[in-house]
């Protein structure tokens, strides 16, 4: 499973890439909005120097030929960019021009299998269905997730299933249970994944009998 960090703050994706497992960024424009006032071009220019794969970068126009105006702008910018489109008529349209045009894109906003369904069929890249906003409505996040990697294999789509919205690690186990191909998730639940109690205890006691047995050992 591919780990990509949800985020434009260029501290938390240098932290999140120092660690070692990062294998890429989305970024959406609310977090652009949190990064500050950057110039987003630049931006995302300066995340992909950042990191060794793939960086979401999402569109915000609505309508197909602004869509395409705005991927054809985004994809040049640096190889890993890959365009973020949303699960909309007009995207799917631009879907289907950006994969004839070898823009690489990530279809963003994914809701239903059927819309998963779809954006596969136009050739999208990636497929974010957002698993922690369909668990705010009381429905369930990863029931999509699994019927998407359920139809995708059936079929033999190569789009990706990217996790997304992630909130919390049991959502990362569970993605990675059912067959997802990335997650994307805030820098905090990365940094979850990697803790256990049991393990900070154990070290502790570990440290404090090694420091122990050298107090008592003879030096030669
Ligand atoms: C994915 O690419 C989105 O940027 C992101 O996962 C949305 O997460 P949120 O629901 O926490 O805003």
């Amino acid at each position: 499973m591919k780990f990509f960090v949800d985020t434009a703050d260029l501290e938390e994706i240098r932290e999140a890439e120092s660690m070692g497992i990062l294998d890429g960024v989305t970024t959406n424009p609310s977090l652009m909005r949190k990064a500050g006032n950057v110039n987003f071009h630049e931006h995302i220019y300066r995340i992909c120097e950042l990191v060794d794969g793939d960086v979401s970068a999402e569109v915000t126009a609505v309508d197909y030929a602004g869509i395409m105006e705005q991927a054809r702008q985004l994809a040049p910018i640096h190889k890993n960019v890959v365009v973020k489109v949303p699960l909309i008529p007009d995207g799917v349209k631009a879907l289907k021009t950006c994969s004839e045009e070898g823009i690489r894109t990530n279809c963003t906003l994914c809701f239903s299998s059927t819309q998963a369904l779809i954006a596969a069929k136009a050739g999208a890249n990636y497929i974010s269905p957002f698993i922690g906003r369909l668990d705010d409505i009381s429905s369930n996040g990863m029931e999509l997730i699994e019927q998407i990697v359920r139809i995708y294999r059936q079929y033999g789509f190569a789009t990706e299933v990217l996790a997304a919205s992630i909130r919390h690690p049991m959502h990362v186990v569970e993605a990675a249970l059912i067959g997802a191909d990335v997650a994307t998730m805030p820098l905090g639940v990365i940094e979850k994944l990697l803790h256990h109690p049991l393990t900070d205890i154990g070290l502790e006691r570990f440290l404090a009998d090694w420091r122990a047995y050298e107090a008592a050992s003879v030096t030669p």
